[in-house]
């Protein structure tokens, strides 16, 4: 079968994510070095990251871009949308969907899909690209795959950071 260049990037992507994580379960370098992994291989990434689920809304989390906004309300925003619906969400411009919430205006596209592990959500991993329409099923489909071997790998536990305050 041949690939196209994005699918090609993809199965790079997701094998080095692999190696990348492999025995490191701590949560807050996996999402972080996720994250870099991307925005290196995608130069039309303007900002790539993930908002976390804190029980009632999703919190700025590990990213790699400009300052972005830091609480989004479930149901607001494309992120918020994703995390409500527990679905992928696709937005080809920016500029015209209506519940968008604008972080970083060299923004034109934008894909968010949800993370979930056992039916609960524990966020959601959003990309932003300079470009319209920069994104597709290609990008729903390795994006999700991307997210299984994240939650495959990582222990989803922040306890670790709690103490010493
Ligand atoms: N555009 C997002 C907000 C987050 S930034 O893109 C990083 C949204 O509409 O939810």
């Amino acid at each position: 079968m041949l690939y196209s260049e994005k699918e090609s990037l993809y199965k790079t992507v997701n094998e080095q994510l692999s190696f990348l994580l492999e025995g490191e379960p701590n949560v807050l370098a996996n999402l972080s070095n996720a994250s870099a992994l991307l925005k290196s291989t995608f130069p039309n990434t303007v900002f790539v990251g993930f908002y976390l689920f804190d029980g009632t809304e999703l919190i700025l989390g590990p990213f790699q871009g400009g300052v972005s906004c830091v609480r989004i309300a479930l149901g607001k925003g494309v992120c918020g949308e994703s995390a409500a619906s527990l679905q992928t969400v696709i937005v080809g411009d920016v500029k015209s969907y209506p519940n968008y919430i604008s972080c970083d205006s060299s923004a034109r596209s934008e894909i968010v899909l949800p993370i979930v592990k056992n039916n609960k959500l524990l966020g959601v991993l959003d990309l932003d690209s300079s470009r319209v329409d920069d994104y597709d099923e290609i990008d729903r489909k390795f994006l999700e795959e991307f997210l299984v071997i994240l939650l495959e790998k990582t222990k989803w536990d922040f306890s670790m950071f709690e103490e010493n305050v």
